[in-house]
């Protein structure tokens, strides 16, 4: 392995999520194995432009694997995204001796790096974390899988009551911008209805639901909404829409909010970080940067950083025609 770089910067950025720390200790793992130094950047790029910085050694990483949120804390930060914030960023990683940056967080995070790798000559690699799964050129990023399983779990406790009381849930769960979380916890949890922000016909089709699962004597239902779901209703709203239009509904709100995001990873959301944070490592070593690593079809691989922020969304029609055939 070509190797230049002697000391790799990394930090968590944007909303925790589940595997960050698994990810965190397989850079610093990995760096120990190649016999070059780490740093770990408190709160992201705010910690970065302050110089927020500790040598990390692979025992400084012990006992995190299970913990969920990040040990290096994480922000968003809104001086990184000005050019003079970024100068401010590569000026406290030139004075401390770091060479490459591994960038662990969702799409604001690798926009930044982003604009950092194209004013600044640093070698940049960034891993997919955000329990949204918004990020193109991975199947997967951490810790979706963990909170898909947590929103399953807390809907089949509604189902519980939903069940016992003959009531009509509304579900509200995480998503500003993408459906996995929905699609998938409400499948799973056999949702009668599903609204994701990539479809527009959600309140129509909310509405033909309700009434065919009247008609096949239904008595209570789960209806999983995620957050940016673009009715332009917010979940209350809905919920009392459809009291308003539908007699006879005995209907509650659930929203599940940030219960989502915290919570011991998955086993595979750790084998996942663990995976992508020695991909980082080498992807850096062997001379490569402006790169996600990620996973395509079991495969770790590598794509651009700007492809994983620009790329087509994820949308899988298939789920929707699965959640309408599973549902009737
Ligand atoms: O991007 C992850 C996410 O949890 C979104 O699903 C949600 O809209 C957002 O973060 C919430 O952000 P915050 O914790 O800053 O309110």
């Amino acid at each position: 392995m070509a190797n230049k770089i002697k000391k790799i910067g990394v930090l968590t950025s944007g909303g925790d999520a589940p595997g960050m720390n698994a990810a965190i200790r397989a850079v610093v793992r990995a760096c120990k194995y190649y016999k070059i130094d780490c740093v770990g950047i408190y709160r992201g790029y705010q910690g970065l432009m302050e110089g927020d910085f500790e040598e990390l050694n692979a025992r400084s990483v012990r006992n995190i694997i299970n913990k969920g949120g990040t040990f290096l804390k994480s922000a968003r930060s809104m001086d990184f995204k000005t050019k003079e914030g970024r100068k401010r960023g590569y000026e406290q990683l030139t004075k401390n001796n770091i060479d490459a940056l591994v960038l662990i967080g969702g799409d604001g995070t690798f926009t930044g790096g982003v604009y950092f790798s194209q004013e600044f000559d640093l070698p940049i690699v960034g891993i997919p974390a955000t329990i949204d799964n918004d990020i193109s050129g991975t199947d997967f990023t951490l810790g979706y899988d963990t909170a898909l399983n947590t929103a399953i779990d807390a809907i089949d406790k509604i189902r519980d009551t939903a069940s016992s009381h003959n009531r009509l849930f509304f579900i509200e769960v995480m998503g500003r911008d993408a459906g996995d979380i929905a699609f998938n916890s409400g499948i799973g949890a056999g949702a009668e209805e599903i609204l994701v922000p990539e479809e527009t016909d959600g309140l129509q089709r909310l509405i033909e639901s309700l009434k065919r699962s009247r008609e096949a004597g239904k008595l209570s239902s789960i209806i999983v909404v995620a957050e940016g779901e673009k009715s332009g209703k917010n979940i209350f709203e809905l919920a009392e829409y459809v009291g308003s239009h539908m007699e006879g509904y005995d209907i509650r709100v659930s929203v599940l909010g940030h219960t989502q995001r915290g919570g011991s990873p998955s086993c595979f959301d750790r084998v996942l970080a663990s995976k992508l944070g020695v991909g980082a490592v080498e992807a850096l070593l062997e001379g490569d940067s402006k790169i996600m690593i990620g996973l395509n079809h079991q495969k770790v691989v590598r794509v651009p950083l700007k492809d994983a922020i620009d790329g087509e969304a994820k949308y899988d029609k298939e789920l929707r025609r699965v959640a309408n055939i599973t549902s009737v």
